[in-house]
């Protein structure tokens, strides 16, 4: 079948940055508290991250819940994460989300109106709302401009959560806009590097880029070997315990897809991989929502609120089987 939306709307390619050294990038010095909630229906860890001395915080990837099947959508993983503000005694400065996750909603924006905190992600996410409203044919009124959010974060920008430095290192390939944080000695790899075991991220959606993810994945390894890496996405292979934090030596030594591995073998054995995934489940659902913020689309005249999905727009039909998101 041709795939006249997909082609049109080519995907703007990563340029392919000789990124910066992001060694000096944190506060190694400051060791934050880390809470990671694990969303079993998507396989997604939601953060929870203290600087230990002003107890201000950020939440990280927080769940929008959706029931496709019933359209029902609840906050239930998102409360969770306040209640844990609350009863650690934290004060919320941030909601961040590392990328525009294409396996579920981000609740964003329910936490912005909860807390009123800032929300931030990647200044190239405006490259992925100009492509999705192709996609789905959004009207000229929707912004495409990244004004949805309080912080657009350049690559390596830096900012603060309380008194501990963190700044935001630009890492794409799983998508063109992905940045990870950096919080003290802790970093937030999203969808880069999984557990060891599970090795590494796809890199097929639209905007997407195996090489440009090996290039991110080795500048996140020259961070100092000590730091602590916190990964978005927890698979359990094996039907093992969810696991999500490792540290950069233990990814250098022993990462499945970075062994023995160089760019030009990780975008073969990448690239031939996801060739054999289908499209996560909630891809068409999820983007439409998570490039406006984490805001559902508005209300229609009935004051009900509609999703949108492009019909025959992507060639990778799946048959049923869970992907990675
Ligand atoms: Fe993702």
């Amino acid at each position: 079948m041709t795939n006249a939306i997909f082609e049109s709307v080519s995907a703007p390619r990563p340029d392919h940055l000789q990124l910066a050294s992001p060694a000096t990038a944190g506060d190694t010095g400051v060791s934050p508290d880390v809470t990671g909630f694990y969303d079993a229906t998507t396989g997604s860890i939601q953060y929870v991250v203290a600087d230990p001395l002003t107890r201000k915080s950020a939440i990280i990837d927080p769940v929008l819940d959706l029931d496709l099947r019933s359209g029902s959508t609840r906050t239930t993983s998102a409360d969770r994460l306040l209640k844990h503000i609350e009863t650690q005694g934290l004060t919320l400065e941030w909601i961040l989300d590392t990328h525009p996750h294409a396996d579920h909603f981000s609740a964003a924006g329910y936490l912005k109106d909860m807390t009123g905190a800032s929300t931030g992600i990647g200044e190239r996410v405006v490259e992925m709302q100009k492509l999705w409203k192709a996609i789905y044919n959004l009207p000229d009124s929707v912004p495409v401009d990244g004004s949805q959010w309080d912080r657009l974060f350049a690559d390596g920008e830096r900012f603060t959560v309380g008194e501990m430095k963190a700044s935001a290192l630009l890492s794409p390939g799983h998508t063109l806009s992905s940045v990870t944080y950096v919080m003290g000695n802790a970093a937030f790899v999203h969808d880069t590097l999984f557990m060891p075991d599970s090795g590494t991220a796809r890199a097929d959606f639209p905007g997407g880029d195996a090489r440009q993810l090996w290039r991110s994945i080795q500048r996140i390894l020259q961070l100092p070997s000590e730091t602590r890496l916190f990964s978005g996405h927890d698979y359990r292979p094996n039907g093992r315990r969810a696991a999500w934090e490792t540290t950069v030596a233990a990814q250098r030594a022993h990462n499945l897809h970075l062994k023995n591995c160089d760019e030009s073998k990780f975008v073969k054995l990448r690239t031939e991989r996801d060739r054999s995934l289908p499209m996560p489940a909630l891809m068409l659902s999820a983007l439409q929502v998570n490039l406006a913020g984490g805001r559902l689309p508005p209300p229609e005249s009935d004051g009900r609120r509609y999703l949108k999905i492009p019909l025959n727009a992507f060639p990778q039909a799946s048959w049923g089987s869970h992907a990675p998101g």
